[in-house]
């Protein structure tokens, strides 16, 4: 079978052999120091055999349970924010990318849709979310690890009181589904209390590194994403990723050049990829490496870009702007689709010179084309090649992202697992809310 690759070729102009012989200990112990469990953070390394010591009990109750949603409604409101958002979004925006145009609603029972609420706070997209559900049969699955997440404790009163006045109490709690805490929290009491199915949390696995949980496994199930295989493509990934030899471990060579590069002045990543099911990936990725490198005055920032879009509004600064970034390019080898380039009569657009060629022959030009102008530019390329967009490969890329994450956070100095910085903003929020 084909795997996910990781190609630094393009990091050669930038990193001498010096800087890899250099760094090859310190990613070594990095790597020990993670597989011993004694590093900063130890508490939170659940998501490390996730794939393999999956509570399977767990899973068969997810698989009843997104049976039940799709016999029971058309529309599955997940509730939720942060690492208790972004791995579903982006796992089903991967695996079923929206469509351009989004299919008219018919009252005819089709395939269950997934919709997301609770992460912003803005009155309009609620309004909006309850006026499109109308009269669509509607279940909630609200996610949220400590219950108090401001965002989807809203999101859920707004829902559950609509869903109520529609399905009455009981109807209403056959539709809601929880997936928090095991015995801790505000939204575990409130379950317990209304007696809604509960799903779990678990207490050494912190919101960016759930997806392979219940948090994103619920939803993903209930779009009929399989997720078996997304597991077995992490498990796949978690025996790969396990040797502390940089040679061997692309994890810790992806984890290893970043920081090389970091050192280098190279203070921004950016994650780019030419397909638009990644978008969301990139959200995800974000937030995985934001919150676990950015502290203690250091770290990557991450960013992202969608190419070949964001060339005609980025292009120009990656090109030619401040030489503080690199790029990470996620590249699907097989797309989904490829139909050929029609011609015209006329061939104003001076295409006809590409008539039949396929759009996928097309975007790989672009692409080797941008890297080739990119790298002479000053700006490093590290390539991470996927075979196809399928829930195998996610699962299997999900967890190299996380395993390279938590190397790198080893290898920068800081408790990847931690996220002190993000109580500053809402310290003030709740003074200002309860004034
Ligand atoms: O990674 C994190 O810890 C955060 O992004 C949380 O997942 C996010 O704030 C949501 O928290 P909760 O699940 O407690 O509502």
């Amino acid at each position: 079978m084909s795997h996910i690759t990781l190609d630094l070729t393009h990091t050669g102009p930038f990193i001498r052999p010096e800087e890899w012989a250099a760094i090859e200990p310190q990613a070594v112990a990095a790597a020990k120091l993670l597989d011993s469990r004694r590093g900063p953070g130890a508490d939170f390394l659940g998501w490390l055999d996730l794939p393999v010591k999956y509570d399977r009990a767990e899973l068969r109750r997810i698989k009843a349970a997104a049976r039940r949603i799709q016999r029971q409604s058309q529309v599955l409101v997940v509730i939720g924010i942060g690492g208790s958002y972004l791995g579903a979004k982006a796992a089903l925006e991967f695996c079923r990318p929206t469509p351009p145009l989004p299919p008219t609603w018919s009252r005819k029972k089709g395939p269950l849709q997934v919709c997301f609420a609770g992460t912003n706070l803005s009155g309009t997209y609620l309004q909006q979310l309850l006026d499109a559900l109308g009269e669509r049969d509607f279940s909630i699955n609200v996610i949220s690890k400590s219950g108090t997440t401001l965002e989807p404790a809203a999101a859920f009163r707004f829902l559950r009181h609509h869903l109520e006045a529609r399905y009455g109490k009981e109807g209403a709690r056959q539709r809601i589904y929880a997936t928090t805490d095991r015995s801790r929290g505000a939204l575990r009491t409130l379950a317990d209390r209304e007696g809604y199915e509960t799903f779990v949390v678990p207490d050494d696995v912190g919101g960016r590194f759930s997806v392979l949980t219940a948090v994103g496994v619920l939803p993903l199930a209930a779009a009929n994403v399989d997720v078996d295989a997304l597991l077995r493509g992490a498990a796949d990934a978690r025996a790969r990723y396990r040797t502390a030899s940089l040679a061997d471990n692309d994890a810790l060579r992806y984890a290893a050049a970043r920081n090389i590069l970091y050192r280098k002045g190279k203070l921004i990543e950016m994650l780019v990829s030419y397909e638009p099911r990644l978008l969301y990936l990139a959200e995800w990725w974000k937030q995985l490496y934001g919150e676990s490198e950015g502290k203690d005055g250091k770290g990557i920032f991450p960013a992202s870009a969608q190419f070949t879009a964001d060339l005609h509004s980025l292009g120009q600064y990656v090109q030619d702007g401040r030489r503080h970034l690199f790029e990470t390019l996620v590249d699907i080898e097989m797309p989904q689709h490829d139909p050929a380039l029609p011609p015209t009569d006329d061939d104003l657009d001076g295409l006809n010179y590409l008539a039949g060629k396929s759009m996928r022959f097309i975007n790989e030009q672009a692409l080797q084309g941008t890297l080739e102008a990119h790298v002479a530019g000053g700006v490093p390329n590290i390539r991470i090649g996927v075979p196809e967009a399928s829930p195998y490969y996610l699962g299997h890329l999900f967890y190299f992202f996380e395993k390279a994450c938590a190397l790198s956070g080893y290898l920068l100095g800081v408790n990847p697992f931690d996220q002190p910085g993000v109580e500053a903003y809402k310290k003030n929020m709740f003074r200002l809310l309860k004034a």
